[in-house]
Parts: C-alpha cells; sequence; structure tokens
C-alpha cells in the first residue's frame, strides 16, 4: 500500500470527475470583514472577539443560493467552514454553547447539506484543528495571546487532552449527524518550532484516531492531508503547482484551493481580484494538470454572497456552460505536447486545446497529423479546417511550411469566439486514443 493520494478508488472518482468545487468561508470573521485570522492578527482577546456572537446576524445566508450558484458553475462539490481557526461553531454541537445554534438558532452545517443534497453536489466540510477559543488549546506562534507579557504561563492548568477529545467529539457529531458526507477538509498543521513556541500535529491532535474514525463513520469519506499524515489528496494552497504533484516520485490526487482576493473570509477592503479570465485558465491549467480547483467565496457579514463573487462565478459558469465537456471528468493529455500558449485535457479519444492566446491564423499541433477526425470550436461546435504542410518545404512568401513532420495545422479565424477562453476539440481517430 503506497500513499494513499496515489490510489484511484472506486469510492472516489466522483472527486477525480467533478474537477471543480466551491470553498465558503463563513463565520464570526465575515462581520470583523477584514481577515479571517483577525482575531489572532489583531491579538484580540476571547471575551472581545465573542461579541461579535452577540451581533452576527446573518439574515441572508441562503444555503441554497450558494448551492445553486455552485450547480450553475458546472462544479461538482462544495465545502463549508464549520468552525474556523476563530472556534465559533456553525451547527447545533452539543459541545459548546459557543455556535451559531445557540446565538443565532441556526445550524449552518444542517443548511448546507439539505441546499448542496437538493442540487445534487458532493458535500464537503472544512473543520479547523486549531481552536482559540478552547480553555484547553494551548498557546503556540499562531495563537492570538502569544505577544502577552504572562503568554508562557497562560497555559498552566490546560489539559490539550481534553481539547483533542473536543475535537473528536465534534466531528463525530458532523460525521454522524447530517447523513453522508463526501468531504472533510482538516486545516491544519505546524509541528515546528517558532520563536520558542512549539506548533502542533499528529500527536496533538490524535491525527491517526480521528483518521480512523472518520473512516468508520463515513466508509467512503475523502479526507486532505492537513493532519499531519499522508491524506487522500494533497492540497497546495494559493499557489499553483508547475506541473501533475508528486510525492515520493509518484503521482498524486491533488486539489488546490485558491481565493478570488487572497483571503477567504469576506473582506471589505480587500479589492484585489483576480480577473474571471486568469480564473478560469487557472482551472483548465489545473486539470491539464490531473488536479482539482476549489475556488472560494467568503459570504459577508449579514450572510450574502458579495456581489463582486457572485459576478466572478457566475461568469465561470457562463463559460463552464460551453466548455465543461473540457473540464469535468478530463484529465492531463499524457503523451501529447500542447503548442505555446495552450494547455491540454482529454477525455476519451476527445482531445482538448486551450487557447490561453490567439495564435496568428495557424496553430501547429505537433505529432496530430493523421489522427484527428475532426477540429471544432467547442463554445458553438464551428469546424476548424486542418492541413498538413509538406515537411519538406519551407515557408517562403505566401506558402506557410516547415513545420516538422507529423505536424498538424489548424486555420485559426481572426475572431476569438467570445468569453475568457477559447477550447477547441479534437476528435481523435477511434484507433488512436
Ligand atoms: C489556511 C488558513 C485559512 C484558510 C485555509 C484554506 O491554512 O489558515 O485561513 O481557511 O487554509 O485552505
Amino acid at each position: 500500500m503506497g500513499h494513499p493520494a496515489t490510489q484511484r478508488l472506486e469510492k472516489h472518482a466522483w472527486f477525480d470527475e467533478a474537477r471543480f468545487g466551491l470553498f465558503v468561508h463563513f463565520g464570526l470573521y465575515s462581520v470583523a470583514a477584514r481577515h479571517e485570522w483577525v482575531m489572532t492578527r489583531e491579538r484580540t482577546k476571547i471575551e472581545d472577539y465573542e461579541k461579535y456572537a452577540q451581533v452576527f446576524e446573518p439574515d441572508l445566508f441562503d444555503a441554497p443560493a450558494i448551492a445553486r450558484l455552485a450547480k450553475e458553475a458546472g462544479m461538482g462539490y462544495a465545502v463549508l467552514t464549520t468552525k474556523h481557526h476563530d472556534g465559533f461553531c456553525m451547527w447545533d454541537t452539543s459541545l459548546t454553547d459557543y455556535s451559531s445554534f445557540h446565538h443565532q438558532g441556526r445550524d449552518f452545517v444542517q443548511e448546507w447539506v439539505d441546499a448542496l443534497r437538493a442540487e445534487g453536489l458532493r458535500i464537503g466540510l472544512y473543520h479547523s484543528l486549531l481552536d482559540w477559543h478552547h480553555p484547553d488549546f494551548t498557546l503556540d506562534f499562531h495563537h492570538p495571546r502569544r505577544d502577552d507579557k504572562d503568554a508562557r504561563e497562560q497555559d498552566k492548568g490546560k489539559d490539550f487532552g481534553r481539547y483533542r477529545q473536543y475535537l473528536s467529539g465534534q466531528v463525530r457529531e458532523l460525521l454522524t449527524r447530517y447523513g453522508q458526507i463526501d468531504y472533510v477538509f482538516f486545516d491544519f498543521s505546524y509541528p515546528w518550532e517558532v520563536d520558542g513556541w512549539m506548533g502542533k500535529g499528529e500527536q496533538d491532535w490524535g491525527s491517526r484516531d480521528l483518521e480512523r474514525m472518520c473512516r468508520e463513520l463515513q466508509p467512503n469519506i475523502l479526507i486532505n492531508d492537513r493532519l499531519d499524515i499522508p491524506g487522500d489528496l494533497v492540497t497546495p494552497e494559493q499557489y499553483q503547482p508547475s506541473e501533475p504533484m508528486k510525492v515520493d516520485g509518484q503521482q498524486v490526487r491533488w486539489e488546490a484551493c485558491q481565493t478570488l482576493n487572497g483571503t477567504w473570509g469576506y473582506h471589505r477592503d480587500n479589492l484585489n481580484f483576480q480577473s474571471t479570465e486568469s480564473l478560469v485558465k487557472l482551472l483548465a491549467d489545473t486539470v491539464s494538470k490531473d488536479g482539482n480547483l476549489l475556488l472560494n467565496i467568503g459570504p459577508d457579514g449579514r450572510g450574502a454572497i458579495p456581489e463582486r463573487d457572485h459576478e466572478t462565478i457566475t461568469q465561470i459558469g457562463k463559460w463552464m456552460a460551453k466548455h465543461d465537456a473540457s473540464i469535468r471528468g478530463a484529465h492531463a493529455a499524457t503523451g501529447f505536447t500542447a503548442p505555446p500558449g495552450t494547455v491540454l485535457t482529454q477525455r476519451g479519444n476527445r482531445l482538448y486545446v486551450h487557447l490561453l492566446t490567439w495564435p496568428f491564423a495557424h496553430l501547429h499541433l505537433p505529432n496530430l497529423a493523421g489522427r484527428v477526425q475532426f477540429a471544432r470550436f467547442l463554445n458553438d461546435g464551428s469546424e476548424i479546417f486542418m492541413t498538413q504542410f509538406d515537411p519538406d518545404v519551407e515557408a517562403l512568401t505566401t506558402e506557410p511550411g516547415g513545420q516538422p513532420a507529423g505536424t498538424l495545422t489548424l486555420s485559426i479565424p481572426a475572431q476569438a469566439p467570445p468569453g475568457p477562453l477559447p477550447v477547441i476539440e479534437l476528435l481523435l481517430n477511434t484507433t488512436d486514443q
């Protein structure tokens, strides 16, 4: 048995096929509206931060609307924060009063699973391993109290084992009270020392036991890799791998999680947004490297999807409506060479050429001569002429040429089809897949 992320088990096939999911960061920090780490960034005392629980009025949180948005964007699954590092719980937990059920009378996890199920989406739950609110959670270099004068004394009397039990008890609630959960995204481990503070990892979380329990309660579940033990997938965050990801030289299942503007929770004044175009290109690039993209939105202090986030996801959805064939169920086109300015994906005998830049008049595809039955744009199904230049004739005046033997050349119109990323579909000869 190798690394779990190298395995392609049937029960996880839905994830590899979906390719595209929605991440939703929602919690008390959405009210502060200045980063989901606001509590520790501003060294906020627990009792001061708790005030957000009193004023949190998420009257516009609408799980069905979020589920619809994800569905219309062509996503196959979505992941909600059940608890972030601030410790506030977004469901009806029996283990603390610090919850949306106690304060707001809302069980957001219930709303979430109901909405996702209604849309036929797979259900993901994010759960923070860190908890800056729990009385037994010891200080470390991420903790809001780390700079207090008496910081080093504050852990006296704490029993981290009790926190471990709380963590496991809450995960048990999440995996037993809401029916089938498909994916759990634990976050995160930092088992090293900084400024004399020891971080936390496998031993602290009791990761092996936690994992065993998850698999017992939900045999088909997919578990990420942030428990400080190998998971079913690796989760690069806010960067794009330059090739399919590997562990010990073996290709692994991976999912990049990405934000729209650099923060996960709603951040009113951060307008550092990515364009739709760059996100659509990112999605295609991800699939061309056999990965998934988990794209985040941060509902605001009232729970509404910010207009900017809504618009971006909707625009991506518009592209997906015409191009999902090159994304869903597609994978890296191994053995084919992508011409400059393109990324390739493949699904069965169809090869998809994503044109990151618009070619001038011709697109030369290495080693594809005689291997393609038909070429067309994916958005409107319109035919693209194919030719093969004589490799022995050099390009001269009005005669293009000089392509290596085996090159298939497509005639590209002056105008690109509308939308952020044109895609060409090549139907390979069925003998050549
Ligand atoms: C992190 C962060 C965080 C965010 C997340 C998403 O490591 O702590 O705020 O929730 O990962 O992947």
